[in-house]
């Protein structure tokens, strides 16, 4: 096995929120890293140590590692490097992935080093490590991401499991080696096993949540119910665990819904249906209707002005990527309200009437929705209709309406 902890020259391919937080923390760990994108205006701001994701820690962590990262446009940057990290995006294309820049990438890289060994680190459908081997003759490695936005640095320098898929010995030392530092549970595995463990858990976690999510649905038509009294009870059962169990707007992100889409497409291609899979993706569409139903029970006119507070995906990160707060918009939208808009971090948004501040969406709108959880949304103060489809707000007061519990706030006291 090479040395423990020996330092390495790593190649990061794919500068997106994944690969720039991977060659952050690897440089940070000593090693020399060669960032490199194929946009041009992102290694412009690189080099001039500007970064346009919002993610806490992350620039504190960014300059102290700017020394170690040589960011380049040029895939001959990383003819000296033996280990070679590819995180470009793996996008969906009616319902199925598009695997083009990942192999594009690889085959730019065999042009300037055709001994590099590839550690493929984008969600790729099981047999893609295998495909690339066959195809360019090179070493090739899983080794899935677990980050999570607004967590993503403490994520990787402290994972819960690394997870190494390859068929020799010699690149799962490799590997297990540069991640040595986090002393993280390592699982040394095939390429499938590897590829696979990254759509179940996503998938796993997708499923959690809707099946909370479906639950509430149902505590909404149960007197006395409550959802987030219920989660608390069977999150305690350590079979279950407490994480993921929180009911709200659905779940958004770059990565579930197209990881479920992807692993659904993939498996029905080998004539499995999952449909367990499948039934959480079609009750996270439902949410949103869901919510906007409550608006409508609460109001039957469409010239009221909606409120909605938060349009990020989930909270700390300007991603609104698959936002189910952004399609809340469009479809109140579609269905004629006016609505008005404010996040903390994004504050321009196509289509979208934007506002300064809480306070202001708050004053110029009737009825408001919380929709992403942000901790300033935690002290509001109004006496307008709110809908909490965060469950963030005290539910006693008169004006909230949380989704999960029945009767809405009319709940009995608990002595
Ligand atoms: C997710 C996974 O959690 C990571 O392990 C994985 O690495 C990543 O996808 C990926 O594949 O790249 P992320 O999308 O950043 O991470 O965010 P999560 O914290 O998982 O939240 C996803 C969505 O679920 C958010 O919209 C969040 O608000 C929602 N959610 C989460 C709930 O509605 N309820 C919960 O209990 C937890």
């Amino acid at each position: 096995m090479a040395q423990k902890g020996a330092l390495m020259k790593v190649g990061v391919v794919g500068l997106g929120y994944v690969g720039l937080v991977t060659a952050i923390v690897l440089a940070n760990a000593g090693n020399t890293v060669i960032g490199v994108d194929i946009d041009n205006e992102k290694i412009a701001n690189l080099k001039n140590r500007i970064v346009n994701i919002y993610e806490p820690g992350l620039e504190g962590a960014f300059n102290q590692a700017y020394d170690k990262i040589n960011f380049s446009i040029d895939y001959a940057s990383l003819k000296d490097t033996n280990l070679i990290y590819i995180i470009v995006s793996t996008p969906t294309k009616e319902g199925k992935i598009l695997l083009d820049y990942v192999f594009d990438a690889i085959g730019s890289i065999k042009n300037s080093n055709d001994t590099a060994t590839i550690v493929i680190k984008s969600t790729v459908v099981p047999g893609t490590a295998r495909r690339v081997h066959e195809r360019t003759g090179l070493e090739v490695v899983s080794n899935p991401e677990f980050i999570k936005e607004g967590n993503a640095i403490y994520d990787t320098i402290h994972p819960d499991r690394i997870i190494i898929g390859a068929s020799n010995k010699k690149s799962l030392d490799l590997v297990e080696n540069l991640w040595s530092f986090t002393k993280a549970p390592i699982v040394r595995t095939t390429n499938e096993n590897a590829e696979l463990i990254k759509y179940a858990s996503n998938s796993f976690l997708a499923t959690k949540i809707s099946f909370i999510n479906e639950i509430a649905n149902l505590c909404e038509k149960i007197p006395n119910a409550d959802i987030e009294v219920v989660a608390k009870g069977m999150g305690l059962d350590k079979r279950i665990g407490p994480y993921f169990l929180k009911a709200g707007i659905g779940y958004g992100g770059s990565c579930f819904l197209k990881d479920t889409r992807a692993f659904t497409n993939f498996a029905r291609g080998l004539e499995e249906k999952l449909n367990i899979v499948e039934a959480a993706m079609k009750v996270n569409n439902d949410r949103i209707n869901r919510i906007i139903n409550l608006v409508k029970v609460e109001v039957d006119d469409k010239n009221i002005v909606v409120g909605v507070l938060g349009i990020a995906f989930k909270n700390n990160t300007n991603d609104m990527r698959e936002s189910q707060a952004l399609k809340l918009i469009k479809r109140m939208q579609e269905e004629n309200f006016r609505v008005k808009a404010y996040d903390p971090v994004i504050k321009e948004v196509k289509g979208i009437e934007m506002v300064h501040s809480k306070e202001e969406c708050i004053k110029t709108s009737n009825i408001l929705i919380i929709a992403t959880e942000w901790e300033e949304f935690k002290d509001i103060k109004t006496k307008k209709l709110i809908i909490d489809a965060r469950r963030m707000l005290d539910m006693s007061k008169d004006n909230i309406i949380a989704i999960g519990v029945s009767g809405y706030n009319k709940k009995e006291e608990i002595l």
